[in-house]
């Protein structure tokens, strides 16, 4: 995995047009303060978990959006992550779907290489196929996914209903597939204070346009033909990985700042916005993080 922090400048600097591109090829590295597996997410905790394995929560929160995509680990199914970073996901998917065809999908030329290649050390990768594109069309035939799923990459989608995401997602299940959406949300409780210019902020650095709205996305997921949605308020459950995040940004400081790769921008904003989301997030905001499940009709 260092190998991937070695990265020179010259392997980071390819997409630099768009502010998203360039904000992952920038920051993209340092997530390797986070997850040495390059989860890059937060964590579910569950009782008996240790809370202080960060890892171990990174990895439960891959469990638990498999669980509710009740996918049979017996059948020759096909899943994709939509949004999917270095694969990290689908790695671990990977070991426990054996038969399953996998695929993932992201914008981002250098989490393609890097996921490449990370696949390629691990025995159980074989079956997963990382594709360069959009989410929100993807060009992938119609109907040809079991199960789709998104962790913490649904927030890019444009609006707050996220409704071009979740009509893809529609198109590219098969009748009766399964969506699992894991992220942060706007949810229960109201702004205060300074609250939303922080939230604006926040969105800012990550290259968000807007966070999803989950009242919307829900009507969304009617609306473009999901049943059975399941909305599980998941913010208890990611808070003892939450607690881990001024610990990694002290240690990153300490030895990324003053490292060999220039600090950019992207990569201090990397570092502020998870400073600044405790400020807007339940109990004290509306920001909420939420698991959502739903059927395609
Ligand atoms: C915070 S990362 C999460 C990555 C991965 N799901 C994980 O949990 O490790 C967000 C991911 O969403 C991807 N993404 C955002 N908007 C996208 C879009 N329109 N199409 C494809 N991927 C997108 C980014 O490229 C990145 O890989």
């Amino acid at each position: 995995m260092n190998a991937i922090l070695e990265l020179d400048s010259a392997t980071t600097q390819g997409n630099t047009e768009e502010p998203f591109q360039r904000y992952y090829a920038e920051a993209g590295p340092d997530y390797a303060a986070w997850s040495p597996n390059y989860n890059m997410h937060f964590g579910f905790f569950r009782r008996g978990m240790n809370p202080f394995s960060r890892e171990a929560m990174l990895e439960q929160m891959n469990v638990e959006v498999l669980d509710r995509l009740r996918l049979d680990p017996a059948a020759r199914t096909r899943v994709l992550d939509m949004g999917c970073g270095l694969g990290a996901s689908l790695r671990s998917f990977a070991a426990r779907l054996p038969f399953a065809d996998l695929y993932g999908i992201t914008l981002v030329p250098w989490q393609l290489e890097q996921g490449r290649s990370l696949n390629e050390r691990c025995s159980e990768a074989k079956s997963i196929t990382l594709l360069p594109g959009d989410y929100e069309r993807t060009g992938l035939p119609g109907e040809s996914f079991d199960a789709v799923y998104a962790i913490e990459s649904s927030c890019y989608g444009a609006g707050s209903g996220k409704s071009a995401f979740l009509r893809e997602a529609h198109r590219l299940l098969r009748p009766g597939g399964r969506i699992g959406v894991a992220d942060g949300f706007v949810g229960r409780g109201s702004w205060r204070g300074p609250q939303k210019a922080i939230c604006k902020k926040l969105t800012e650095c990550w290259v968000i346009e807007t966070l999803g709205d989950i009242e919307e996305f829900k009507s969304e997921l009617l609306r473009v033909g999901f049943r059975d949605i399941v909305v599980e308020a998941a913010q208890w459950r990611v808070a003892p990985s939450f607690l881990h995040v001024p610990w990694v940004t002290l240690k990153f400081l300490c030895t990324a700042v003053w490292g060999r790769r220039r600090m950019t921008r992207a990569r201090w904003n990397n570092v502020l916005a998870p400073i600044l989301l405790p400020l807007i997030s339940q109990p004290v905001g509306p920001v909420g993080y939420y698991i959502v499940s739903a059927l395609r009709n």
